[in-house]
């Protein structure tokens, strides 16, 4: 958080299946896997491109995620469906060490292409939901401080959460 690269909004990727694309994937890949993340953004590595991956597992060491099938969106679109919304906290790899209370919506219709130029066009929920719009904010130059409504709920995670293991965004 302060880079510049990440308070602009990324270009759409024009090219698919190409060698430059899967450079980035693997990047993008590394990057997550080594910071223990959910979900990583291509401006979260400085390369200005509306591409993002999330995805997770479910596992006993983090009891309260949701599993979210792994994924590659490229130019993505994010429909909400329906006006609820839920509140739950978020941290971000560009923002370590931080956790807040955001909103978002509940539920969300999200469209774009796989690093193939393959059609994606999921209706989900929840965790899966969240990850998708915290991700999808990143692109254009939102970070999720900017989504918290109250600011005593936005602190370190070791005091928020002494002790406990926990995914970035
Ligand atoms: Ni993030």
């Amino acid at each position: 958080m302060g880079d510049a690269r990440l308070l602009h909004p990324a270009k759409p990727v024009i090219h698919f299946d190409t060698q430059h694309l899967h450079d980035l994937l693997v990047d993008m890949r590394d990057t997550m896997q080594a910071l223990n993340g959910v979900g990583l953004a291509a401006p979260q590595i400085g390369v200005g491109l509306r591409v993002v991956i999330f995805g997770v597992q479910h596992s006993p060491r983090y009891p309260d995620v949701e599993g979210v099938p792994e994924t590659v969106l490229i130019n993505p679109v994010i429909t909400p469906l329906g006006e609820a919304m839920e509140e739950d906290w978020e941290g971000c790899l560009s923002v370590p060490g931080l956790r807040g209370l955001v909103p978002r919506h509940a539920h969300i219709r999200y469209q774009g292409m796989d690093e193939y130029g393959e059609p994606i066009d999921r209706s989900v929920s929840g965790f899966h939901a969240r990850v998708v719009q915290h991700e999808c904010d990143h692109l254009d130059g939102i970070l999720y401080p900017m989504r918290i409504r109250d600011m005593s709920k936005f602190g370190y995670t070791e005091e928020l959460f002494p002790g406990k293991e926990i995914l970035d965004e």
